[in-house]
């Protein structure tokens, strides 16, 4: 099994994979320090599609694993296809849905799947239009990847009307060549993923992501400063729900057009007064919710990944632990703005020999025979429990037993707090 990617979603996913009895060897590339502790870590970078692809044929893997969604959509899981090798990731085609803002809306309104209103620009002018057909508090999105800073939230027609100018001027380069303008919707977020493949899909248990550096949800988006899954008030029947109305009308209309869906895919909610309304989808698993929702798993996940990357899939479900689980991720200073690296890191072994805690590595590195930061987001400390409250009681204990000079962490992660 080879798993791309070096973050704490991927060293998850390895270590998943690496206890499965279907599993003989787990490879990473180009992974971290952690993922290096369960399997063997080859120096390719993510978007090294040819690399990766010969990485692939060089080992004889049985299955590669996507973790993020820059190599899916420059193409890996067509390379990988076409050179016969099993891929549990998504088509360039497929990763659309997170690729391109303008091309999910769209294709959301086909599905009938309830979602903000939406006008996709490319002027100055059509933004000024379509600002104020909103009544100017609303969203203004760069239509492409953007690594978490393409998406502004404004009160009022001045600042959208600063943003959409910023973007078209090109502060996110092509990204924001044509721009997104939506409603502004209200209410606690909720991340769904399931497993696909064509018109099948198997949930996982619902999570939710807390995205801003600061408590109360102030402060600049992250990457995701921790998680917990199930979702507050979100039922197990519930997020099948989502799945059914959501993921499957999404599934059916890709296929209309003739792209057949396999991987991962996330849809970020938002739940309404009037109900739950999609925010984004992402075509893999989410950061870091893959930390809080993989440790609940009750059964072998790596049955499923080869059955989506086989065509195989049925719908289905997959057993859970009962109880929750909390995520807390621990950065470095400066972030989002900036990082920090070589940083001594001290407790990780202490941390992750707690009863049900795992510490999965995201931005690390050896340097001088020991443990440092390198990056952002440095380490996320997972913690079940009975319900949600055991389980951040536990997390933030195991979190303490960390230190690293200029350790970020966010205290209220796992309460209704604001994400
Ligand atoms: P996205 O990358 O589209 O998920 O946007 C990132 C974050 O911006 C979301 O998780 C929400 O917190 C917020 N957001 C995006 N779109 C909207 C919207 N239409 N209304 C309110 N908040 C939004
Ligand atoms: N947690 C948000 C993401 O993975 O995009």
């Amino acid at each position: 099994m080879l798993v791309v990617g070096s973050g704490g979603r991927e060293h998850a996913l390895v270590s998943v994979i690496a206890a499965s009895p279907h599993c003989l060897e787990v490879h990473a590339a180009p992974g971290n320090p952690g993922i290096a502790l369960v399997g063997k870590c080859h120096p390719v970078k993510v978007d090294d599609i040819d690399g990766q692809v010969a990485l692939a044929q060089e080992l004889g893997v049985d299955l590669v694993v996507v973790g993020p969604e820059v190599p899916l959509v420059l193409g890996l899981a067509d390379r990988l296809r076409d050179a016969g090798i099993a891929v549990f990731g998504p088509s360039a085609a497929a990763a659309q849905v997170e690729g391109s803002k303008a091309f999910t809306k769209e294709l959301l309104e086909a599905a009938g799947v309830d979602t903000a209103k939406a006008f996709a620009v490319t002027t100055l002018a059509e933004a000024r239009d379509a600002i104020a057909a909103l009544g100017g508090r609303c969203v203004v999105k760069a239509d492409g990847l953007a690594a978490g800073k393409g998406v502004i939230i404004c009160d009022d027609a001045a600042e959208a009307e600063q943003a959409a100018q910023d973007l078209l001027a090109g502060a996110l380069g092509d990204a924001g060549t044509t721009l997104v303008i939506e409603e502004r919707m209200e209410g606690p977020e909720l991340s769904v993923l399931a497993l696909c493949n064509a018109e099948a899909a198997v949930p996982l248990p619902s999570a939710r992501d807390y995205k801003r550096i600061g408590e109360g949800g102030t402060g600049p988006n992250t990457g995701g400063m921790g998680a917990i899954s199930p979702a507050p008030g979100v039922s197990d029947e519930e997020a099948q729900h989502i799945v059914d109305t959501v993921h499957k009308p999404i599934l059916r209309e890709l296929l209309k057009r003739g792209i057949s869906f396999s991987g991962c895919l996330y849809a970020g909610l938002m739940l309404t007064a009037t109900g739950p309304r999609v925010l984004e989808f992402n075509v893999r698993f989410g950061d870091p919710e893959t930390e809080a929702v993989l440790p609940r798993l009750g059964e072998d996940l790596l049955p499923f990944l080869l059955a989506c990357a086989n065509g195989t899939l049925q719908d289905g479900t997959l057993r859970t632990i009962p109880g929750a689980a909390v995520t807390v991720v621990l950065a470095s200073r400066g972030y989002p703005a900036s990082s920090e690296s070589g940083t001594p890191i001290s407790g990780v072994a202490e941390a992750g020999r707690q009863r049900d805690v795992a510490v999965f590595h995201a931005g690390t590195a050896i340097g001088g025979g020991q443990l440092v930061t390198a990056g952002g987001r440095v380490l996320a400390v997972t913690a079940r429990g009975a319900d949600g409250d055991a389980a951040k009681v536990a997390a933030y204990e195991a979190a303490a037993q960390i230190a690293f000079d200029g350790m970020q962490l966010r205290a209220d992660i796992g309460s209704d707090s604001q994400g």
